[in-house]
């Protein structure tokens, strides 16, 4: 048995502050030790609470001023869309044509998605994210190239082909049935593997047709332990075009629950023009929702309202959604959050934040029971942030008098900078301070 402890201080969510009370919602202990045990968290309390019952031979490696937090969730993510972060001058239908269907069809080729795949899963863990739910692209190879690097990394990863059978380009179209066989297959090859995960990942309404959207459907009925990745209601022109697709439907919602798509195992990126009664339904299903505020400012999408999505009770992660998303660090998305919420009226709590980019990605992924916070029992994926990573942070954290002011300097100033250590279950998987520069950079 490997047992380590780790002091510094701790913070870690507890709870939905929509749902209870602040101080149910959140643990922090500003002098805390962390006690991992083969992988797991074994104890997590203030030093003095936790010190004395340490057997007395377990080494502990103290990291004055820093702050251990669970690793971060990312609840939308395309890992193959790393080439278009930062594209010029367009809205989503005429981004994923002109940007995004090029990229993608580079896929094809599993050297090339070998090595996107890597790059991606190595800018995850050095931006402090140790688990996500992953768009690959149509061909079943780019998700047998993640998961292979995932399973090397021994990260929590759900990730899923993606499923399109029209309204794009020849190279990226699968078709009902080759679709349907990739899937099956993927699933049979990678379950149980590692921390892996699978979701049937149909892209969008605009680009399946009804029988693959019930093709979809039936896969993920079939078995249980899959979940089910789209997008949503994230662009005005996208739901006009939807509506043109399905005009028996009663809205976009209803496109994928006729199909049995609309879940407790659902995710759906985006919905940012989501009406009350549309989320109502998504919350009586189970069925999450990605926020993704990068993304929507990029993209011009809309504002999404935090607020609206939890009076109406549905469970929100938060999202990068690379490459709409400018940035893989969920630090920087808890603070374009907090700019959508402005924008918006709505003034978003920095502990807030820091549970959306938590445990409420844990919850919408429904791997709540193994992370999202560090309870005794759950796999030991954390980090240690350094709130003095840049001159100007050191100065406003130092400055800061809450753990909570803390936390919204280290969302507006912060990124992979701050991220010093990521640990998965145990195990240091990234050191700021030790990795090289990249080869590419310097061959
Ligand atoms: N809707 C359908 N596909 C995509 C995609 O790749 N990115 C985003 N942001 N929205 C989508
Ligand atoms: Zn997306």
């Amino acid at each position: 048995m490997t047992r380590h402890a780790y002091r510094a201080a701790l913070l870690h969510a507890l709870e939905d502050p929509c749902r209870a009370p602040a101080e149910a919602a959140w643990a922090y202990h500003e002098d805390g030790l962390l006690v991992v045990e083969d992988g797991h968290v074994a104890a997590f309390g203030a030093y003095t609470d936790v010190f004395p019952a340490l057997p007395p031979d377990t080494p502990v490696t103290p990291f004055p001023g820093k702050l251990i937090t669970p690793g971060f969730v990312d609840a939308h993510i395309h890992y193959p869309q790393t080439d278009v972060v930062a594209a010029w001058g367009s809205q989503l239908l005429d981004w994923l044509n002109t940007h995004t269907f090029p990229a993608e069809q580079a896929f094809a080729d599993r050297a090339h998605a070998d090595e996107a795949a890597a790059f991606f899963l190595d800018e995850l863990l050095r931006n402090g994210t140790t688990s996500a739910l992953v768009f690959g692209t149509v061909h079943k190879t780019s998700v047998d190239a993640l998961f292979e690097a995932a399973l090397a990394r021994d990260m929590r990863l759900i990730a899923g082909k993606v499923l399109m059978d029209r309204h794009a380009p020849a190279g990226l179209c699968d078709t009902v049935e080759t679709g349907r066989a990739d899937t099956e297959a993927l699933i049979r090859a990678w379950r149980g593997r590692g921390r892996l995960g699978y979701a049937v990942t149909p892209r969008f309404a605009v680009t399946s047709s009804d029988a693959q959207l019930a093709m979809a459907g039936q896969v993920a009925a079939a078995h249980p332990d899959v979940l089910i990745h789209t997008h949503m209601s994230e662009n005005l022109e996208e739901i006009a075009r939807v509506g043109e697709l399905f005009p028996d439907a009663r809205d976009y919602l209803d496109v994928y629950a006729r199909h049995g798509l609309v879940g407790p195992r659902s995710v759906f990126a985006h919905c940012v023009h989501s009406t009350d009664d549309a989320l109502r339904r998504m919350q009586r299903a189970g069925a999450a929702s990605a926020f993704c505020p990068s993304s929507n400012l990029l993209l011009g999408s809309g504002l999404f309202s935090l607020k609206q999505a939890c009076d109406c009770g549905v469970t929100v992660g938060l999202g990068t959604d690379i490459g709409a998303g400018a940035s893989f660090s969920l630090l920087h998305m808890m603070g374009e959050a907090y700019k959508v919420g402005q924008l918006g009226g709505e003034v978003l709590d920095p502990l807030h934040a820091f549970y959306l980019a938590t445990l409420a990605g844990a919850r919408a992924l429904k791997i709540d029971d193994q992370v999202g916070n560090l309870a005794p029992g759950k796999e030991a994926d954390f980090l240690v942030l350094d709130l003095a990573a840049t001159p100007l942070l050191a100065r406003r954290t130092g400055a800061a008098r809450t753990i909570a002011e803390q936390l919204f300097v280290l969302s507006i100033l912060g990124d992979d900078r701050a991220i010093e250590r990521t640990y998965l279950a145990g195990r240091l998987a990234h050191s700021r301070d030790r990795t090289p520069p990249s080869r590419a950079l310097y061959p």
